[in-house]
């Protein structure tokens, strides 16, 4: 076939436990199992076709070519090569893809990113991955994006098999009607990325502690979505997103995502807990708070978050899908 065409839907996730460190960098196979909910608000739509005619892989991210040099369009280039070896193919693609979130909002994009790559790139050259298959595939582009194949609350386990460390739903999205509100207060690209992140984990000396408090974390994190216990997640999260920016801001050189609107939003968070509202927050790599509740009280969340200064959006999530296939082409 001389062109092949197919497009893919993903959402971002939010771990509410981290992925943070690689025992394998170049396949980026974690130091530590991780756990997050898929965000059903935001996504990233993504059209692939492979054409005979093309002498150079396109992609177009949000309207606009990518330079073929940077860092973004090399990722994406070696992601195409590894379906490309699947497929025993050589042929270049143009890829279109569409966030319906601003980009610079600072919400991490790269999870729905290759997770929506992963399908769209696959199924347009007619490789047919089942869901392992294709969280193997979008780790490999980012880790988080493993996350962002299966459905809803979602569990990403390491392994020393490189081949066996994928993600897998522990609940789908109806299971609990959680929220993830989250404060926008940076619109700025962070200036350390989270793949250099993984590089200097291993050398803040506090790495350890982190690793030994991990597992029994996780477990209680696995346990209250299950039993959909906020009371029971909100400390053990606070606890994790903490951690994460310890180790970062511990690591050797120190990496700051840290900013005052953070703490800001923060100690505001603490403030309307103590006032009754059953909100806790989480963090990324990145300055941006993720306020977590249940749907009942998510509007009084908004409406307070939207009340700071420093916060310049809000957007309030449901737990979402996994990445699927959609009719629509970019292109
Ligand atoms: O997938 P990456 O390399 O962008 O790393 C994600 C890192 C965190 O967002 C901070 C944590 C996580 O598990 O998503």
């Amino acid at each position: 076939m001389a062109k092949q065409k197919a497009s893919a839907s993903a959402h971002p996730n939010i771990a509410l436990v981290k992925y943070w460190g690689n025992r394998d960098h170049a396949l980026r196979v974690p130091l530590n199992d991780s756990l997050s909910m898929n965000l059903g608000e935001i996504h990233t739509t993504t059209t692939v076709e492979f054409n005979v005619k093309l002498e150079h892989d396109r992609l177009i991210l949000n309207g606009a070519e990518l330079e073929a040099t940077s860092p973004a369009a090399t990722r994406v280039v070696a992601h195409l090569a590894r379906v490309r070896a699947r497929a025993k193919i050589e042929t270049k693609a143009r890829v279109e893809s569409k966030n319906n979130f601003p980009s610079g909002a600072g919400i991490a994009s790269s999870a729905s990113a290759f997770a929506a790559l992963t399908l769209a790139a696959t199924r347009a050259v007619g490789v047919e991955l089942n869901e392992r298959e294709l969280s193997v595939l979008a780790r490999q582009g980012s880790g988080s994006a493993a996350r962002s194949i299966p459905p809803g609350f979602v569990e990403w386990l390491t392994s020393w098999d490189a081949n066996n460390s994928y993600a897998v739903s522990v609940a789908p999205p109806e299971h609990w009607d959680l929220r993830d509100v989250i404060a926008v207060v940076s619109a700025e690209e962070k200036t350390i990325g989270s793949t250099e992140g993984h590089r200097a984990a291993s050398t803040s000396p506090f790495l350890v502690e982190r690793l030994n408090a991990l597992p029994g974390r996780f477990h209680r994190v696995r346990r209250a979505i299950l039993a959909k216990d906020l009371a029971l997640l909100g400390p053990a999260i606070e606890e994790e997103a903490i951690e994460l920016h310890s180790i970062a801001m511990t690591s050797r050189p120190p990496i700051y995502y840290w900013s005052p609107a953070m703490v800001r939003v923060i100690q505001s968070a603490l403030k309307w807990r103590a006032e009754g509202l059953a909100v806790y927050f989480t963090l990324d790599a990145g300055a941006n708070v993720h306020l977590i509740c249940e749907s009942k009280d998510a509007e009084a969340v908004a409406t307070r978050a939207r009340g700071i200064a420093e916060v310049q959006q809000v957007i309030v999530n449901a737990p979402g899908a996994g990445a699927r296939l959609v009719e629509q082409h970019l292109f």
